[in-house]
């Protein structure tokens, strides 16, 4: 039986290095000749995510469930390009995934519960890395406070419900709907991250002989 590729979310607060991370995980993939695609939530050009690109840039107001539901909506979106690229083979890496969506909405007073169901039965990724940074090592990077959430005591509150996420999958044996999560310490150098990152990522690279799962337990 041939495998499927691997579905692999890295998540953080702002500023933790996703970007830089993700692209140099795309890197190592190509180096290695396995076959991947990187994809960014919230994925900005299509029309939902428009309407999200333009919360975000502060030109417009939307009620925190509306929008809630708009990041979910965009990853429904997508859902099936997920599905079709693993099943053909190809390694998805995500830069951010509904991890992100239960934390920022619920760090603005939701209800926990409510901000999962809408992401209820997407596909799950295999692995989930958490880039840990602290929200003032954060602030200090370049570019801090351009977008709505980029403030720091949203981005603690965030943090702390990352790490609930975090907690719950891990409790579930690591291996649940969820997928595996792992906290790597994202203050350091960006190779030696992308070292750390690489390190869990090599054994799934090649595929994974199991079905793809569902969020959540
Ligand atoms: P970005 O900086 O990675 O482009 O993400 C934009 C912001 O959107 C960031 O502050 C995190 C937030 N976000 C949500 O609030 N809910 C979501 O579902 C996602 C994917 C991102
Ligand atoms: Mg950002």
């Amino acid at each position: 039986m041939s495998k499927r590729g691997s579905f692999i979310v890295v998540e953080g607060l702002d500023r933790s290095g996703k970007s830089t991370q993700t692209a140099l995980l795309l890197a190592r993939f190509e180096a290695a000749g396995i076959p991947a695609k990187l994809l960014k939530f919230p994925a900005r050009t299509t029309p939902i995510g428009q309407m999200i690109d333009s919360y975000l840039k502060s030109h417009s107001d939307l009620d925190d469930r509306a929008i809630h539901l708009l990041f979910s909506a965009n990853r429904w979106e997508l859902a099936s390009t997920i599905e079709h690229l693993l099943g053909a083979g190809t390694a998805v890496i995500c830069d951010r995934y509904a991890f992100s969506g239960i934390a920022f909405s619920a760090s603005k007073g939701l209800p926990y519960e409510w901000c999962r169901a809408p992401d209820v039965s997407l596909p799950a990724p295999d692995l989930a890395l958490f880039l840990d940074i602290t929200p003032e090592a954060a602030k200090a990077r370049g570019g801090y406070g351009e977008e709505r959430y980029e403030k720091e005591e949203m981005q603690r509150r965030v943090g702390e419900i990352f790490r609930r996420i975090g907690q719950e999958i891990s409790d579930g044996g690591g291996e649940g709907e969820g997928g595996k999560w792992v906290g790597i310490d994202a203050g350091g150098e960006k190779d030696v991250v992308a070292r750390e990152v690489w390190a869990f990522v090599e054994p799934l690279a090649r595929g994974i002989e199991g079905p793809l799962r569902r969020l959540w337990p």
